[in-house]
């Protein structure tokens, strides 16, 4: 199938790519040109596993182009996608101007029938504007497909390749069919459903699961802090209840909350919704306001360790990326950590396998970066460990004593054993481990 994607982020890039990769004939648009260059060359823009031997191969084989021009590429595809970002407004709302914009530009230049799939994350009711756009522009034929998206970064390729479910919200039965053979590859050897359903109930679907990952998140801090006080142990806690197969194993490790490009804004712009509609949303409104001041945490502990006065103090963080796997910094807890240290007067010194350059533009200009995941610990009179990356988990502990100032390690992924830490000599505090 002839194929257009509008945006070339992290979902439209993985979209366009693993389509391609199945054989489609792929155009992406981005109003970014530096963008547009980079990938023309097949090369990646943003750091994910797996994608850039992807799009190498399928730019290489001509089945994969860019470009900034969007007329050419609306007359291109039978299919159309919009994947372009959809931020939280300054009152929590999704701001969808982005998604109407591209919608109007689809209309004004649609010259044959088409099929518009929404892939970015949008407040229910979204497909009915994006149609009433369209019909504002065109007398064409056209469809609106509400597709949300449920790849998690760091695991793109894989979740894109091989959803649990595709979800398809779309009232026509023929665009139905164009989908299912679209879609066939990513299901055919899993067996996985693909989900039809109405447009809104698909709407609501993307911000149901993500409120409902947040709130098991939020929850097991909630549950963390009490624990620390209590003198229980979290991650003891965690598995007691992670083997009940009612829970599950899935996101119920307490930490420095949820950050990333979804989580926040989604939980948000839920609550947002319900306001529009006089429903007040109480759990979601907890669940974003645990996770606010969790992302405190790890510098309140930090702050007391070094009795208030960080001036002259040098704190090591290892991990800035909001996760592992991925170098975006789109409301990482590492920039709440980083801030409140800077703001003491700590001198502060990161390390990041894959995110320092993002991590450049997000951070206080007085940041001190280094390569090295060792000599970032030079000097230190704390490390705080905040992005669980795979390198992170079984370090040299004899060689960061050698270059800690203070073998001191605020632990807010829980990754390390307490008490191993203590008998090497560290001073170790994670998050609910009394
Ligand atoms: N990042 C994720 O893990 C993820 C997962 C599922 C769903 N989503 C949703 O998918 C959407 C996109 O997210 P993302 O993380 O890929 O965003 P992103 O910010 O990484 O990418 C958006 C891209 O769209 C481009 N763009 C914006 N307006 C444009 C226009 N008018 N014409 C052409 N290009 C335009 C931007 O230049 C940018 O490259 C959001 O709604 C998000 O909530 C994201």
């Amino acid at each position: 199938m002839k194929i257009s994607v509008i945006g070339t982020g992290y979902v439209g890039l993985t979209v366009g790519t693993c389509l391609a990769e199945t054989g489609n004939d792929v155009v992406c648009v981005d109003k970014d040109q530096e963008v547009v260059d980079e990938l023309s060359e097949g090369k990646l823009t943003f750091h994910e596993p797996a994608l850039d031997d992807l799009l190498e191969r399928n730019v290489a084989e001509e089945r994969l182009t860019f470009t900034t021009d969007l007329e050419k590429a609306v007359n291109f595809g039978e299919i159309i996608y919009i994947t372009v970002g959809t931020p939280s407004d300054g009152d929590g709302s999704a701001d969808i101007s982005a998604v109407l914009e591209v919608a109007s530009s689809i209309g004004r230049t649609m010259e044959e029938p088409k099929i518009v799939v929404n892939k970015s994350t949008v407040p229910v009711g979204t497909a009915d504007e994006v149609r009433s756009t369209i019909a504002g522009e065109t007398d064409e034929e056209f469809h609106v497909v509400s597709n949300p998206e449920f790849l998690k970064e760091g695991n793109a390729v894989d979740d894109f390749m091989k959803p649990d479910r595709i979800v398809v919200g779309t009232e026509g039965e023929k665009v139905r069919k164009t989908l299912e053979d679209l879609y066939e590859p990513f299901v055919r050897t899993t067996g996985n459903p693909i989900l039809f359903m109405d447009n809104r109930s698909a709407e609501m679907v993307k911000y149901a699961a993500n409120t409902m990952l947040a709130s098991r998140v939020s929850l097991m801090n909630e549950l963390a802090n009490l624990s620390e006080k209590l003198g229980a142990d979290i991650e003891n806690v965690r598995r007691g209840i992670g083997y009940d197969h009612r829970i599950g194993t899935h996101f119920i490790f307490a930490g420095t909350g949820y950050g990333g490009s979804c989580f926040p804004k989604d939980v948000r712009a839920l609550i947002s919704l319900g306001k529009e509609k006089d429903t007040e949303m109480k759990m979601a409104k907890a669940i974003h306001q645990v996770n606010e001041t969790q992302k405190g945490i790890l510098a309140d502990k930090i702050v007391q360790y070094l009795d208030g006065d960080m001036t002259d103090k040098k704190v090591a963080v290892w991990g800035l990326s909001f996760k592992p796997g991925t170098d975006d910094m789109r409301n990482a807890p590492s920039i709440n950590l980083i801030e409140k240290l800077i703001e003491g007067r700590a001198e502060v010194v990161a390390h990041d396998p894959v995110a320092i350059d993002t991590a450049r533009e997000e951070l206080p200009e007085e940041v001190v970066f280094n390569e090295d995941q060792y000599k970032t610990l030079q000097g230190a009179h704390a490390l705080a460990v905040v992005t669980e990356w795979k390198k992170f988990r079984n370090p040299n502990f004899d060689r960061m004593k050698e270059f800690m100032e203070d073998p001191a390690i605020f632990d807010g992924r829980n990754i390390y054993d307490p008490a191993k830490l203590n008998n090497l000599g560290f001073y170790y505090e994670g998050i609910g481990r009394g």
